[in-house]
This record gives C-alpha cells, structure tokens and sequence, in this order.
C-alpha cells in the first residue's frame, strides 16, 4: 500500500475516537453497536467527515500554487462548511457555491447552521438556485473562472471533495486507523455501517479495507434517494483509490454495497424513521445526529439489527459523519 507516500496537510486532531453505544445495544437487545466519530475529530468548525478527504487535497492545492478553494454543494452543505474551515486553517480563501439542492421551507434555511459558520470564516459564500445533482456543474465552472479572472489561482473540489482523484484517500487511511483501535481495544468489527451520498467516503473505506487480512462488512447506506447513481459513484471512486493505493488487484462486486431504503424519496428530506432514530440516539447516548444524513443510516443500523440482517453476536462500527450543524435548519422538526 503507497498512501503514506501521498501529502497530508494536517487538519485532524489524530484518530478519531471511538467508544460502545451501550444503552443502545441494550435497547435494540444486541448486536453489540459501537461508534467512530468524525464528529469529533478536529478542531476546524465542528469537523466532520470531509476533513479527512481535505488533508490530501489542500496539500494537492498548495503544491500546486493554488490561492483559492472553490467548492459546491446544497445551502446547508457540511462539505462547503469544511472547504472553508480548511481554507482558513491554511490561509487560502475559500468560494463556495451554495445551491438550493433542498425544498425546504425553515425560513432561516439560508442563514443559520452550516452557511452561518461558512460567512464567520470569511468564504464567499455564493447562493445559487438550482436542484440536487453530485456531478458537474455550471455554477462551480462560472466560479472558477470568475476567480481566474479576478487573478487568482483557484483549486477546485467537486461536491463532497468526491469525483476527485485523491477524494477516496482520507477515508483509505481511516481503515488502517480502524485496524489499529481495534487491536488497541481488543474488538473486531465484522460489520461497519456508513452513510453514503457523493460517495468518496464509502469508497475509501472499501479500497482500505479490501488491504487488510479479515474480511467483514462494510454496508453504505443511500440518503441521496438516488441509488443507482450512488452504486456507480461509489464503485467507481473505490476502484480509482484501490488503485491509487497500490492495492494490486481488482476489487469484487461483493465489496461494494449500497443499501437503500431509508432515504425517503428526497435527498434532504427527513422520513419518520429518521426522526424516530434522530430522538433514540439523543435520548439513550446523547449523540447528536442530522436529519440529512446520520439520521438515515442510523435508522438503517437499527432496522438491520431488529430484523436480525446484523445478527446479535455482531460487533457493528456506526460511523457517525458529522452533520450536526444543519440542525439548525431543521428546528421545526422537534417542536
Ligand atoms: C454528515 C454527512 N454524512 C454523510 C455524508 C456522505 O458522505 P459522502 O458524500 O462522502 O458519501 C456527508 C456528505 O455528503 C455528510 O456531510
């Protein structure tokens, strides 16, 4: 494996911790469920999963001279929240395009939460109208040009900082850390359960667990309500990483899932399942989680292990993303 041979500018605190959800596992009667926090894993504005990711490509971005982080993603996006976290961190300046990828009607949407954060760390932020979609987009090109224009140097990271050709890495470097805490703590995780939208996440997680000896599961979980395009996202960054790494080998269809089901029908939109795991995972471990994203494959964890598809000897690694800043939108929720 070649991923320490890659640059990381230093975003994280370390490892992200992890630790057993044990009143959950009491009340769901087993599998034993424990969590790893990406939550909690910098001190850049509430961390989250994208920090990771962020360390190769603002090191790519900084090698290569570039001034400004240009990024994309809907109005409450956590990723654009962490581009403009680690622009600050290196002294870049960050242009994010924030779109209306959610019909969501809090009529602070646009001003509280992630944006808030995003406008405190000085990024220009721009709103732009226009629907949910992970590829290539007009508004991100017009912002690379305008910056170009205006003199600058801009590095460009795609929705999520995914269908990027270092986008997989930081997650790749996560399955090593997972296989030292689990010799630190004497556990195996036969099972990990991810939330999965742009998809680098999920992928990198696949590329760096295909390297290690024991094989165990690793089952991503769709909110995007877009699951075909999620699949063909997700294998297709795994593949880029596996061999980026050095992996040496193909990677096999049975390496790769994505479940769906608990996304709703709208990226964005919570469902009553995700409201009900949302309420169980505060109420029982004070571990706050998002209607957007950890809502929805926590809803999926739960369901998994009370039909018994996690059977109750499992050790099951919930990877919580981050996210909780896009709460704020979502008050109206819990009233
Ligand atoms: C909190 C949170 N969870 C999960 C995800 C999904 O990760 P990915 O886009 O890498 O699939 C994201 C970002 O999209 C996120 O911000």
């Amino acid at each position: 494996m070649r991923i320490d041979a890659f640059d990381r500018y230093p975003l994280l605190f370390g490892p992200s911790p992890v630790h057993p959800l044990d009143r959950l596992t009491k009340h769901l009667g087993g599998a034993r469920v424990w969590a790893k926090r990406e939550d909690c894993n910098s001190g850049l504005a509430f961390g989250g999963n994208k920090t990771r990711k962020l360390e190769y490509l603002v090191a790519d971005a900084l090698a290569q001279g570039a001034d400004t982080l240009v990024s994309i993603g809907g109005v409450q996006s956590n990723h654009t929240r962490q581009v403009a976290a680690a622009a600050a961190r290196a002294g870049l300046k960050a242009v994010l395009v924030q779109e209306s990828w959610v019909d969501w009607p809090d009529p602070v949407n646009d001003k509280v939460g992630n944006i808030l954060l995003s406008r405190i760390m000085g990024a220009d932020v721009r709103l732009v109208r226009a629907g949910f979609g992970i590829g290539f987009k007009e508004s991100w090109q017009q912002a690379l040009e305008d910056v170009q224009a205006g003199g600058g140097t801009p590095y460009a990271i795609p929705a999520g900082a995914s269908d990027h050709p270092l986008g997989g890495l930081g997650f790749a470097n996560w399955a090593e850390e997972v296989r030292q805490q689990e010799q630190d703590l004497g556990v195996f995780f036969d099972t990990v359960v991810v939330c999965s939208v742009t998809g680098s996440t999920q992928a990198g997680m696949i590329a760096g667990f295909a390297g290690q000896d024991r094989p165990r599961r690793l089952l991503g979980i769709d909110a995007s309500a877009k699951i075909d395009e999620t699949r063909a996202q997700v294998a297709k960054i795994a593949r880029n990483t596996a061999e980026l790494i050095g992996l040496g080998r193909d990677l096999r269809e049975d390496e790769i899932t994505v479940l769906e089901g608990w996304a709703g029908d709208l990226y964005g939109i919570p469902v009553q399942s995700t409201l009900d795991a949302i309420r169980l995972s505060g109420s029982l471990e004070a571990m706050i989680i998002d209607p957007v994203y950890e809502g929805k494959s926590m809803a999926a964890l739960i369901d998994l292990v009370r039909d018994g598809e996690i059977p109750k000897d499992s050790n099951v690694l919930y990877v919580h993303l981050g996210g909780q800043p896009a709460l704020n939108a979502y008050s109206g929720l819990f009233q």
